[in-house]
């Protein structure tokens, strides 16, 4: 609660500026979005609020916690300091966007595997920007996993299951590809 929303709502929710409605035209998880937003809504609140994908967390509001990672134009970013005019015509991949089919992903079921979750407020950012880092750099060593998830916090797993998961998902992925 915040004074700012009159103690009456989450101090996450988006608060309307009143300014003119602006168009944002962009992709999400291979979907064309065309909508007109408040232009001060951050990309996160567009995400939950407009399109109720609610798989990105709001853990800080403030860039440092990783819970709200999102991949934009084939980059692991902070939904939460991003506005989301800032994404026009970008292709963005959600949480919501890394199952195959209907099916989880490799990465997905690793992190199942590995027992790389376990309240897993983190755990949607932290796959994206494994998912990031996999999609550059098939072969990642673990100093390179640990830069990658640099920002991201998780206050349960420890972080070694989570870098054995994403090292197995890397090498499933790999074998996978030499089989198609
Ligand atoms: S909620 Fe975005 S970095 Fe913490
Ligand atoms: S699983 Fe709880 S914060 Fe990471």
């Amino acid at each position: 609660m915040c004074e700012k929303h009159n103690n009456s709502e989450n101090c996450f929710t988006h608060f309307d500026s009143g300014l003119p409605k602006v168009r944002l035209n962009c992709t999400v998880n291979g979907e064309s979005v065309c909508t007109y937003i408040d232009p001060t809504m951050t990309l996160l609140n567009f995400l939950r609020n407009e399109l109720k994908l609610f798989g990105s967390k709001e853990g800080c509001g403030e860039g440092e916690c990783g819970a709200c990672t999102i991949i934009m134009n084939g980059y692991a970013i902070n939904s939460c300091i991003v506005l989301a005019l800032e994404a026009m015509d970008a292709n963005i991949i959600t949480v919501e966007g890394l199952n195959k089919n209907g099916k989880l992903s490799i990465l997905q079921r690793e992190f199942i595997t590995y027992d790389a979750l376990q309240c897993g407020f983190c755990t949607p950012g932290m796959l994206m920007s494994a998912r990031a880092l996999l999609d550059r750099n098939p072969n990642p060593n673990e100093k390179e996993i640990k830069e990658a998830i640099a920002g991201n916090f998780c206050r349960c797993t420890g972080y070694f299951p989570i870098i054995k998961a994403i090292t197995s998902a890397a090498k499933l992925e790999r074998e996978e590809m030499l089989n198609e």
